[in-house]
């Protein structure tokens, strides 16, 4: 009888830890792992060969929340010639033809009881610190430039928003971030 008990408590306890260890490693492989996406779209090519910058396609990054996602007719200015033998080129006309949106799969995101604005981080850095918008990306993509498809590579997590926010001087108050 004891040892059943025992032998119950045993497998409630690895159980708990074994769900637990799955639940950190689901999140882990969420961010860490590369995001399907409907057309790969190797911002590598863009950014080194053709020599965009990111402000050409993200181009509301000083302007508002959110940075953008470019509208398709950005780029068939480009593609009605450019590359039209590619299979990803050919996937993209067809979406272009049909009128319909590209699903791009979101890659980065905060949860809804969290504020955010792009415009507000890139204002400050450049005017207080000289950096440009598209200079200051990495600090919180990473080397997009470098990536075929991009995927998230810092944590987001709150502990490393207050630490950017510490060492900046800026607002550390938690209305800031929870409005
Ligand atoms: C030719 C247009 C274009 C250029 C130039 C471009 N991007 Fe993008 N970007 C896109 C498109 C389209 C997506 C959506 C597809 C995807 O996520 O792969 C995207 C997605 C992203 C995402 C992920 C957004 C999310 O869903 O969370 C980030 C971050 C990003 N770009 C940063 C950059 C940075 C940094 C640069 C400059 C180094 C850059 N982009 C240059 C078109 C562009
Ligand atoms: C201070 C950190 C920070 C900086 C700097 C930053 N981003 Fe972001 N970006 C984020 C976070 C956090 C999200 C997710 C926001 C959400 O889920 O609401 C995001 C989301 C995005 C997205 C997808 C959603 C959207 O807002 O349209 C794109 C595209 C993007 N960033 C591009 C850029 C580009 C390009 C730059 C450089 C000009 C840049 N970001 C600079 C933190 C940053
Ligand atoms: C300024 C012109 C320009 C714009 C704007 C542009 N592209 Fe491209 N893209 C190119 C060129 C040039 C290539 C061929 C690069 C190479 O392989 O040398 C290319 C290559 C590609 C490829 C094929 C990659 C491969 O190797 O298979 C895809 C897919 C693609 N672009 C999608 C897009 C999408 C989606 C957008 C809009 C978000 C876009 N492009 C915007 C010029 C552009
Ligand atoms: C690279 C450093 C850095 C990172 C990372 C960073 N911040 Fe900030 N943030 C700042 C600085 C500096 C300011 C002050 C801007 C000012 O005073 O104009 C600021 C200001 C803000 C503000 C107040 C401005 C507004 O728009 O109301 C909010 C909200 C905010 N950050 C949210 C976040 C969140 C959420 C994250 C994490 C997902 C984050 N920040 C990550 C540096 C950063
Ligand atoms: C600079 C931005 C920022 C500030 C300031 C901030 N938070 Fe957060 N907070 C976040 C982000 C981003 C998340 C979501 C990611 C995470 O859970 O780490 C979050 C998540 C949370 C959560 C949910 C945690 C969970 O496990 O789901 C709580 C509770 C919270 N914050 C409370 C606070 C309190 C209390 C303060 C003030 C002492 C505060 N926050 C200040 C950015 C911030």
């Amino acid at each position: 009888m004891i040892k059943r008990v025992g032998g119950a408590v045993l497998t409630g306890y690895f159980s708990l830890a074994l769900v637990a260890t799955l639940g950190l490693k689901a999140y882990w492989h969420d961010y860490k792992s590369k995001p399907v996406q409907p057309i790969e779209f190797p911002h590598v090519k863009h950014v080194q060969v053709v020599g965009l910058k990111c402000t050409d396609c993200h181009q509301y990054v000083d302007k508002g929340k959110h940075a953008g996602i470019p509208p398709m007719s950005k780029c068939m200015s480009c593609h009605e010639s450019a590359a039209t033998d590619r299979p990803g080129v050919q996937k993209l006309t067809k979406y272009w033809k049909n009128e319909a949106p590209i699903p791009w799969s979101k890659v980065h995101n905060l949860p809804p009881f969290v504020y955010f604005s792009h415009k507000r981080h890139v204002k400050f850095f450049q005017t207080n610190r000289g950096i440009q918008p598209n200079d200051l990306c990495k600090e919180c993509h990473g080397q997009v430039k470098e990536m075929t498809t991009v995927r998230q590579v810092r944590s987001l997590t709150m502990g490393w928003c207050v630490s950017c926010h510490r060492q900046n001087g800026a607002s550390v108050d938690c209305y800031t971030c929870h409005k």
